[in-house]
């Protein structure tokens, strides 16, 4: 979208990065280092000022690497053709965007679709075309966009963390002279790609890790990282992972086998860490308030899927409840807790997908190609995503939604 300016040269893509202003997020969405590859692409970055703060990147380090600092939201965002963010706008932020660009701003973020306070419909009625990181497809030619798997990783490896700070004892097997400390047992449920940094985590401090998990695929992973598999292994194991990848939603009967056989693990183990999810559907619960009950006090849970309904029946976001001297850990936004290193993986996750939509210092995007037919939410005032098309609500303005 390179114009004219006033003097007849051309007018570099605007990108702004405004400060995140969702609660527990401290990350940002570009870094020093993402702004000088995007100014060397030949984009002008504005950068609202403190937007790094939360991630350790200071507003200097941004006009070194070639940015301009705005002093407010509105002002980073003014005429911008592409707003880079982590979550997605608030009705605020949205009628802010609108009345600032009317229409043709291209935003990009991880928008949680499925359940965030603007819709899909907001967007295209706000004239915004906006895409969901989330939603890249979990393609070969895509794995560097992929944030699911950038921001998952952190948060297994904090969530190991974060059961050692609330456990108090130690995780590896110590032979001491005043006597021989057993180490830690820790089950994952859950071996994707958090339960799988999750394992490895805990084998690096010494546990003894166990895992389990619904798709087939999982097994040999499990095994390779030195943990041993526990899954029930019938017919409905063998067909529950997705063409995409992803598992189903299990069936009651499964459901019940599984809680069967975890339910004697569950009671031998330490520490119990869950990163269950099914994309678009509450997180299956995997761990009872009786198999709670049945761990030792001491014992740490800590559920990475609180905040998609959590595995565990104790759990509550934000919080460590404590049941029976049993902690149970609900650490909203993990990948946050993890500021800089989780920032500049999605910096370079948004970087990827920008190499793919500017030519030239110009926003030329390929709707045909399969990733952006993946991400895009909404063009040019419609929602084009099949997943959300059929699911358009009724008009709602966005400036009403802003004053509600
Ligand atoms: P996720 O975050 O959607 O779910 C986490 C894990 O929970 C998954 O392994 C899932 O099978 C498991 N789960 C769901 N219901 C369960 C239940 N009732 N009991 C026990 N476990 C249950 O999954 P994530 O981490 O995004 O990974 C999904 C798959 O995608 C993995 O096979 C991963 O290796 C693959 N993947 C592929 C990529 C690519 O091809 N580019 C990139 C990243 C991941």
């Amino acid at each position: 979208m390179v114009g004219l300016s006033r003097k007849g040269g051309p007018v570099a893509l605007k990108i702004a990065i405004p400060k995140e202003t969702a609660e527990f997020e401290r990350r940002v969405a570009a870094t020093p280092d993402t702004i000088k590859k995007l100014v060397a692409l030949g984009c002008a970055v504005s950068v609202e000022a403190g937007a790094g703060g939360g991630a350790s990147f200071p507003d200097e380090a941004y006009k070194t690497a070639g940015a301009t600092i705005a002093k407010t939201a509105e002002e980073a965002c003014a005429g911008a053709d592409i707003v880079l963010k982590v979550q997605g706008c608030s009705a605020v932020e949205l009628k802010s965007l609108k009345s600032k660009k009317g229409g043709n701003t291209l935003l990009i973020g991880i928008l949680n679709p499925y359940g965030s306070e603007v819709s899909a419909s907001d967007y295209a009625e706000a004239g915004i075309d906006a895409f969901a990181m989330e939603l890249v497809p979990r393609i070969t030619r895509a794995q560097s966009m992929d944030v699911l798997s950038s921001q998952s990783n952190l948060a297994g490896y904090k969530a190991v963390l974060d059961a050692a700070e609330q456990f108090t004892r130690a995780f590896p097997m110590m032979m001491t002279a005043a006597g021989t400390i057993a180490p830690a047992k820790i089950f994952v449920m859950g071996a994707g790609v958090a339960g799988l940094q999750a394992i490895a985590t805990a084998k690096r401090l010494g546990a003894v890790v166990s895992a389990t998990d619904v798709r087939p695929a999982a097994k040999e992973q499990v095994a390779s990282l030195g943990a041993s598999f526990i899954a029930v292994e019938d017919e409905e194991f063998k067909a529950a992972e997705t063409a995409g990848g992803y598992a189903k939603e299990m069936s009651k009967e499964y459901q019940a086998k599984q809680a069967a056989l975890v339910e004697a693990h569950i009671a031998k183990q330490d520490i119990v860490i869950t990163t269950a999810l099914i994309p678009g559907r509450p997180a299956p619960k995997l761990v009872s308030e009786a198999m709670v009950k049945s761990m030792r006090p001491g014992s740490v849970v800590v559920d990475l899927a609180v905040e998609s309904g959590g595995n565990c029946a104790l759990s509550k976001p934000g919080e460590i409840v404590v049941k029976d001297g049993v902690k149970i850990v609900g650490h909203r936004n993990v990948p946050s807790r993890l500021s800089t290193d989780a920032s500049a993986l999605y910096a370079r996750n948004l970087l990827s997908l920008l190499g793919l939509l500017i030519e030239n210092g110009e926003l030329k995007v390929n709707w045909d190609d399969d990733i952006v037919k993946g991400v895009a939410l909404t063009r040019g005032g419609q929602v084009i995503h099949p997943n959300f098309a059929e699911k358009k609500e009724p008009p709602k303005k966005a400036a009403e939604k802003a004053t509600e």
